[in-house]
């Protein structure tokens, strides 16, 4: 990983997807930030490709729209066109291998005419269903490698539906890319406060010698959205939750947390390390699945004094539906570190907020002194990283209340990120771009870390689709998932942490 800001050296970027959503909402926000930085390359243009006819004025006039309405860096009077000037565009039907002659035409007058050196970033913004098809044709016209420059491919989630097409599309890739240049996207892993978890672990001298199964009790990753499917039903309801968050950015959260010290901070010396963590994952028993995984799914309530659908009700979706919006998971990593340490993971859509953060519970202290004073299930430290929002992180401890007797309270100590004035923090699709301009992999996910997921899950996967029998559980929208969902935590008088959006606020109850 690179440790100092750095400019990219000279090259293309070419998007297919241009005329969809996450190039609009995401990738030119984010690359009209970059260019806001001044860290673009100094020879450097993007080409859009896609279906839709368009001329360059149009697909420059898009996205002119584009970071008005999504850019949030962007002030009314800015003058963009510096960063419109190096947008071009090129309308094929990117199915039809003949097609791609034009393509080839054009990068190689943009090369030309914009001296990017023969250097291409080929960025797969499209349907799954092209991740194979785009790769083959791009080959036949020998554009997938290059003696004139490098060739990288970035490749946008899903990555793959399950173990098999998993398997299938890292061979069909490797068969154009080499593995150093495939870029597989979660986003989570560009978040700022995601790669704070390195830091606070490998920089600070007083975690690190607590964080194992000595000294901790359990782990808690909750990432909760207390929006629906909106306009998604379509693509969710073949999705569900297991394969939209929990596959990704909670199991890679989960990496960050319980890997080992990698040996330097190199992209696969880091990988290397989360691998490690994937491969020791305990496969899932049938009774594991049956006890440790709940799913479900949320219904029509009424949150604010207004109504909201049911996930059966939303446009796209299956009036039948068993496609889970709600997924809790109980599960161990077994190694040295972490042997019998339970991790306790959900996600889930119309929860009553949008919050992700981790929560180390530390142990109990050997002996009970306050018994009088402190409540049990208190006499623990927490450490909470908080992913978003109001990011930062929040160490929970136990101090005397002043006066007579020995009073115990638990205080928090917390920094909150907003604190930092002056300091930018980036959006993860800008880091993200901006490292795979770099050649920066570390934040991208291997291959064989992908598979190793997608294994861990897999079993689950089956089961759910076999057994007609295992519930899925409705909660109203707003709650905090199905009830069941806080058995999972077995310890008497514990369940989850109900965080607010507020780091600070600790209520059973946040705002609907
Ligand atoms: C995406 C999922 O990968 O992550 C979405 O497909 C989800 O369903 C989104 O809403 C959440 O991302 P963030 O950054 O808003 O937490």
């Amino acid at each position: 990983m690179k440790d100092k800001i750095e400019k990219p050296g000279d090259q293309m970027l070419v998007i297919f997807g241009a005329s969809g959503d996450l190039t609009k909402r995401k990738l030119i926000p984010a690359l009209y930030s970059i260019y806001l930085q001044n860290l673009l390359p100094d020879k450097f243009c993007v080409l859009g490709v896609s279906r839709t006819e368009m001329s360059d004025d149009e697909f420059r006039s898009q996205m002119a729209d584009a970071i008005e309405e999504f850019s949030k860096n962007h002030k009314a009077d800015n003058d963009i066109s510096g960063f419109l000037n190096r947008l071009y565009y090129q309308s094929i039907n990117t199915s039809d291998e003949n097609e791609y002659k034009k393509l080839e035409e054009r990068i190689i007058k943009l090369n030309k005419e914009n001296n990017t050196r023969g250097n291409i970033v080929f960025y797969l913004s499209t349907p799954p269903s092209l991740y194979h098809v785009i790769p083959k044709n791009l080959s036949r016209y020998s554009l997938n490698k290059s003696s004139e420059g490098f060739r990288r491919i970035v490749i946008e989630k899903p990555f793959g539906y399950d173990i098999k097409s998993a398997k299938k599309l890292n061979k069909d890739l490797l068969e154009y890319f080499n593995e150093d240049d495939i870029y597989r996207i979660d986003h989570y892993l560009g978040k700022e406060t995601v790669q704070n978890v390195l830091v606070t672990r490998f920089s600070n001298g007083i975690f690190e010698p607590l964080w194992n199964s000595k000294y901790v009790n359990r782990v808690e990753v909750t990432s909760a959205e207390s929006i629906g499917v909106e306009s998604r039903g379509g693509y969710f309801d073949g999705s569900g939750t297991l394969r939209d968050m929990v596959q990704n950015h909670l199991m890679q959260m989960v990496g960050l947390v319980a890997m080992e010290p990698p040996s330097s901070f190199e992209s696969n010396s880091i990988r290397n390390e989360t691998l490690k963590v994937f491969q020791s994952l305990r496969e899932f028993s049938e009774r594991d699945i049956k006890k440790n995984v709940i799913r479900g799914q949320y219904t029509s309530s009424s949150i604010g004094g207004e109504k909201v659908k049911a996930y059966r009700e939303e446009n796209g979706v299956d009036k039948k539906s068993r496609t889970e919006t709600f997924v809790a998971i109980k599960f161990y990593i077994d190694n040295w570190r972490w042997g019998g340490v339970p991790f306790y993971i959900r996600s889930g859509k119309r929860l009553p907020t949008r919050v992700t953060e981790i929560v180390i519970h530390f142990n109990k202290t050997p002996h009970w002194l306050f018994g009088a004073y402190q409540k049990p299930n208190e006499a623990c430290n927490q450490l909470i990283l908080r992913i978003q929002p109001d990011e930062g992180i929040l160490l929970k401890f136990a101090m005397k209340v002043p006066g007579q007797g020995f009073n115990v309270q638990n205080v928090k100590m917390d920094f909150h990120y907003a604190d930092l004035r002056n300091t930018y923090v980036p959006e993860a699709y800008e880091r993200l771009l901006l490292d795979a301009l770099l050649g920066d992999s570390t934040l991208y996910t291997r291959g064989d870390a992908v598979e190793q997921l997608w294994q861990f899950i897999a079993p689950v996967q089956k089961t759910w689709n076999e057994d007609q029998s295992i519930p899925l559980y409705g909660y109203p929208a707003g709650t905090w998932g199905p009830e069941t969902a806080n058995d999972l935590i077995e310890e008497e008088g514990i369940t989850w942490q109900c965080p607010c959006s507020n780091l600070t606020d600790e209520t059973s109850y946040c705002e609907l």
